[in-house]
């Protein structure tokens, strides 16, 4: 017997949105879990559009969803994708992440193991208007 890993639990969320995924052009399903602190989690995937542009990732999927829901505090969010590697979040969604928390907790997951960050791993400067 052993105790719960609550970021496995957040993960399991991810890999369970990542099969939602809809993205015929990449075929590179992301799947996205937001942690709040109610405790609340936001879960989203990626979503393609045949003018590529229109595509939304994952993560900001997740990160919108909890806005819409009246959530801004984020604590962590865990990432997934449909290959065996660690996603690492692409530089828009680490910006919209930075909005509302540059300290989140980032969790990825390559199906074998789970690392962890902090959003300043990945931008350790950002945009400020
Ligand atoms: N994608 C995400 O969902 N999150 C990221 O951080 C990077 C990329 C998606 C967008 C697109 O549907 C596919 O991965 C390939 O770029």
């Amino acid at each position: 017997m052993r105790d719960i890993n609550y970021d496995e639990v957040l993960m399991n969320y991810a890999k369970e949105v990542m099969k939602n995924a809809y993205a015929p052009y990449s075929n590179f399903k992301v799947g996205a879990a937001l942690l709040t602190n109610k405790g609340t989690v936001y879960t989203g995937c990626n979503v393609e559009n045949s003018s590529y542009g229109a595509t939304v990732c994952a993560e900001r999927n997740a990160i919108f969803q909890a806005v819409a829901n009246g959530e801004q505090e984020f604590v962590k969010i865990a990432i997934c994708c449909s290959e065996n590697r660690f996603p690492i979040p692409c530089g828009m969604c680490l910006q919209v992440m930075q909005e509302f928390n540059d300290e989140i907790e980032i969790i990825l997951s390559d199906h074998t193991s789970i690392k962890k960050y902090k959003l300043e791993d990945f931008l350790p400067v950002h945009f400020k208007l």
